[in-house]
């Protein structure tokens, strides 16, 4: 949600940041822009206006001679995506120019106190460069002047600030993401790590209230108001993995990637024999003895991952497991909290309403862990344990193969789970794992038919209304597929649990409104089967993702290989790939669906 970059170096700053604005595109693409500061002069200058990168990289020059400047790529907040709400915002003067992503909470009564500025945009980021400006007037030097008045700022935020005449990037990060990449030739700044992948994999995590100075050479971090060491960690994701390698899009290049993700999910975690799972948890096997509830908290797309790995966790570990959406969430967790594990789950880690929800529970005394794929994310900063999903960066702002990882995780947590609490035998744990590590060769099987899927997906992309219904695993993986058409293709889609058509919904049912059933292990196929012949009966396609040996009562069928309980996990990757297709049929922009963005850091 909103996308920072920065660079000051040796090499031409203007390439490098505008490269950053590409890669961190996924966050935000209503505008774009850039501040630089001139090599002889110090003077900054500003290029923005509203639309994607390529229209900032089209008018901007070809060359600038400067070293150091920032860029931002935005998702509206405050105020429409207009070339005057683009970011950079300067000051009065034109010396301070600032990038931000989240929220100024307080930022109208401190533009009311602003009044004798003259303000140019809607946004509640154009506080920051004059309360800067402020500050300056008085001789304040620029690192105390930022510092201050990051301290006036209420919500979650970061933000970096260019000044004229100050050689350096001064950045301050509360609540919302900032990493700084150290590259042989100079320093970056960015939201996240895929910014500058490409360039280096030696960063520097910043954690909520640091203020980061970033010179020429030097970086110097202020964490508790002491100056400390910037800790450096290398990132292992290839510079290549956050690239489309030959794919028109990310997200078919990352739906195409799940048999390697999932390698990576579960890569030494699994000892079929015993049926034993690695992961490096300090939850006490006591602790988890005496669990009286697991509560997973999420959205969207996690929030689906929850709800499969919830039926996962009362099958296989005997526990009381609930799953709420994260906006939704209040702690409910009987006489004694220290009872309830609270697990996030959370692919970028830093979405607002998952963090508030874990927060929450934290506070009540719940034990919280995070299931995530970004390391050194917010979320993980706050929780007791992190299970790390390792799927590699996912640019499509549609999620794919996190989902996949996330639900291969939560499986690898429940089997875990389920051990230690003497609810699960070896035998039925080994049978899980053995699935678990089919589940990469099955999606396999299902990505090689991919032709077949864009067939269908093509006859039907015309359709009225799109309906995916499943019960038990299969309800989750219906709402996952009706989420990923409606996000990519526009078209308006519908995930029922298959018992509920009767309920209601099948009054919608006609013969323009196909309808994509998950009949598979664990989703009592069938009585969705009866659901199908219902359906049929008033005219409607079926397209059924099967692994029966008998699929009756359908217009298509599309083969699940047999793998137990995850057997809705591969189904779904046929549910993803229509959906590609279906977009692509229609021309959609399916990387950057209007309206959306990645990482929503904001309540
Ligand atoms: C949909 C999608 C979103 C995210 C949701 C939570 O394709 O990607 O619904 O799943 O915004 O994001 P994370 O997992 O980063 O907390």
């Amino acid at each position: 949600m909103c996308g920072i970059t920065g660079y000051i170096g040796e090499q031409e700053a203007l390439p490098r940041i505008l490269g950053g604005l590409e890669n961190l595109e996924y966050r935000g693409y209503d505008s774009a822009g850039i501040a630089l500061s001139d090599t002889t002069t110090g003077k900054l200058s500003v290029y923005k206006q509203s639309g994607e990168v390529d229209e900032l990289i089209a008018a901007c020059p070809e060359q600038r001679p400067s070293r150091c400047g920032i860029g931002h790529t935005r998702w509206s907040t405050h105020g429409p995506p207009t070339d005057e709400n683009a970011h950079p915002h300067t000051d009065c003067t034109d010396q301070v120019a600032v990038v931000h992503n989240g929220i100024i909470e307080n930022y109208e009564s401190l533009r009311t106190e602003l009044n004798e500025h003259t303000f140019t945009s809607e946004t509640d980021t154009e506080v920051i460069p004059h309360l800067i400006e402020d500050r300056l007037a008085t001789g304040e030097e620029p690192v105390a002047a930022v510092r201050a008045v990051s301290d006036r700022l209420e919500g979650s935020f970061a933000f970096c600030a260019l000044i004229e005449g100050f050689p350096g990037l001064i950045a301050v990060r509360n609540d919302s993401p900032l990493v700084i990449g150290h590259a042989e030739d100079g320093t970056f700044l960015a939201s996240a790590v895929p910014a500058f992948l490409d360039q280096t994999r030696s960063v520097t995590y910043l954690e909520d209230g640091d203020v980061a100075v970033v010179s020429d050479d030097d970086v110097t971090l202020y964490r508790g108001g002491e100056v400390i060491d910037p800790p450096t960690e290398t990132i292992e994701w290839e510079a290549d993995a956050a690239e489309k390698g030959g794919y028109d899009h990310y997200m078919h290049k990352e739906i195409h990637e799940q048999p390697q993700a999932l390698r990576q999910t579960i890569s030494g975690r699994l000892d079929i024999s015993a049926g034993n799972v690695a992961l490096d948890l300090s939850i006490p096997s006591e602790h988890l003895n005496s669990l009286e509830e697991i509560q997973l908290v999420a959205c969207g797309t996690s929030y689906y991952a929850g709800l499969y790995a919830a039926r996962l966790l009362e099958t296989l570990a005997d526990v009381r497991a609930s799953v709420t959406l994260a906006s939704e969430y209040s702690f409910n967790g009987g006489r004694d909290p220290w009872r309830t594990l609270t697990i996030a789950v959370t692919q970028s880690g830093e979405t607002a309403d998952t963090l508030a929800a874990i927060r929450t529970a934290a506070q009540a005394g719940a034990r919280t862990l995070a299931v995530t794929n970004t390391l050194g994310s917010t979320v993980t900063r706050e929780v007791d344990d992190s299970v790390f999903i390792r799927a590699g960066p996912e640019i499509g702002v549609a999620a794919t193969k996190t989902f996949a990882s996330q639900v291969a995780t939560l499986a690898l947590l429940t089997v875990y789970i389920g051990r230690r609490r003497n609810a699960l035998s070896a035998s039925r744990a080994s049978t899980v794992l053995a699935n678990l590590r089919e589940l990469p060769g099955a999606i396999q099987q299902v990505l090689d038919t991919e032709t077949d899927v864009e067939a269908i997906a093509t006859e039907y992309a015309d359709s009225d209304s799109f309906f995916f219904i499943g019960r038990d695993l299969g309800y989750p993986v219906s709402l996952e597929g009706a989420l990923k058409l409606k996000e990519i293709s526009y078209d308006h889609a519908e995930g029922f649990a298959a018992g509920e058509l009767k309920h209601g919904p099948l009054a919608l049912v006609t013969d323009r409104t196909p309808v994509l059933a998950v009949l598979s292990d664990g989703t009592r196929a069938s009585k969705t089967q009866n659901n199908i012949k219902e359906v049929q009966a008033r005219g409607a396609p079926v397209i059924a993702a099967s692994s029966l040996e008998e699929t009756t009562h359908v217009n298509e069928q599309l083969t699940v290989p047999d793998v137990g309980l995850l057997e809705p996990l591969v189904a779904n990757v046929y549910w993803q790939l229509f959906a590609y297709h279906v977009a692509a049929h229609k021309g959609r922009p399916i990387d950057k669906p209007r309206n959306l963005a990645k990482s929503v850091t904001v309540e």
